[in-house]
């Protein structure tokens, strides 16, 4: 009963929320004007910046970053142990994480695997276990597609091309952008072949692509339109007038803005710039 009761409560919340929240403050807002440099309860601060080397070997590249990290990725590790425990109390399934996964799973392509040794070394986690929380393997393709596009690629056909081919492990949207005039799109794909490529197209007036976590053909869920959201904002301004600027107001509107941004990158490949901003959403602000 008790269930039953607390769920017609929760039911009764989202009924009032979506007669409310979707297109009425405060839960969206006009499109936010010279948010930018960032500022204010909405900004929770800088990311820090850490530099990998790849010229050294792959066993060396993690050395500095994960001996500053390891007592905080111990911690991680020790409470994910803790809850295998409890769930399998012998112990037996850490075991065979600690000993095993790594000799079924084989070799990691590329410089990865003895990236990892190297992690593995510093932090005294076992391989295995290292392995596991990267994903064993499923969630972490998607992070060797990024990282040997970006560290191999020079140009955006060749780059757009194997984000569009290589097989995946996981469906994902890619997001790129290159230095040349018309040279942007958003990838939607599924692991064996790309659904859609939505490019820029000076033919029809599209001087940008937007991408909010849904599929392009499909509608967004009623109470989290980011598209519809970006978009009116991005039509009320111009192409010149784009900016890392500009791009922060609209990233910083209301519901584009919302409880579940992490943090907020500007990009601008052709300058080289790369910034990061954590962020947050005070309330009201709608998304759990
Ligand atoms: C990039 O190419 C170099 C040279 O072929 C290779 O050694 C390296 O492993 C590649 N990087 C990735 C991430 O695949
Ligand atoms: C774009 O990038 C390529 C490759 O790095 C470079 O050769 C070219 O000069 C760049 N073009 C512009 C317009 O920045
Ligand atoms: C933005 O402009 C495009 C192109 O004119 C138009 O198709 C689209 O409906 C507009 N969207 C919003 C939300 O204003």
């Amino acid at each position: 009963m008790l269930g039953r009761s607390l769920l017609n409560f929760v039911l009764l919340i989202v009924a009032v929320t979506c007669a409310t929240a979707q297109h009425v403050p405060p839960w969206t807002e006009d499109c936010r004007k010279s948010t930018y440099p960032p500022s204010g309860p909405t900004y929770r601060g800088p990311v820090p910046w850490y530099t990998i080397n790849l010229d050294l070997p792959p066993y060396k590249r993690w050395q500095e970053l994960i001996t500053e990290k390891a007592p905080a990725l111990k911690v991680i590790v020790n409470s994910m142990k803790d809850v295998v425990n409890a769930f399998v109390p012998s112990g037996k399934i850490m075991q065979i994480v600690d000993q095993k996964l790594p000799g079924l799973l084989g070799n990691f392509p590329g410089p990865y695997e003895e990236e990892m040794k190297g992690i593995s070394d510093i932090t005294g986690i076992p391989l295995g276990v290292i392995e596991w929380i990267l994903g064993k393997r499923d969630a972490m393709w998607i992070g060797f597609i990024s990282r040997s596009v970006l560290e191999n690629c020079t140009s955006y056909e060749e780059a757009k091309n194997i984000l569009t081919k290589s097989k995946l492990l996981a469906p994902a949207y890619f997001i790129l952008g290159g230095n040349k005039s018309g040279e942007g799109c958003v990838i939607t794909r599924d692991r064996r072949k790309s659904l859609d490529v939505y490019e820029l197209d000076s033919k029809q007036d599209r001087w940008y692509v937007v991408e909010t976590n849904y599929d392009r053909w499909k509608n967004p869920f009623f109470l989290d339109d980011r598209r519809n959201a970006a978009k009116m904002c991005l039509n009320h301004t111009t192409q010149e007038k784009i900016s890392l600027s500009t791009i922060y107001d609209v990233l910083s509107t209301k519901p584009v803005l919302n409880k579940l941004t992490v943090f907020t990158t500007l990009m601008d490949v052709t300058k080289g710039q790369f910034e990061t901003y954590l962020r947050d959403c005070p309330d009201p602000c709608i998304g759990w």
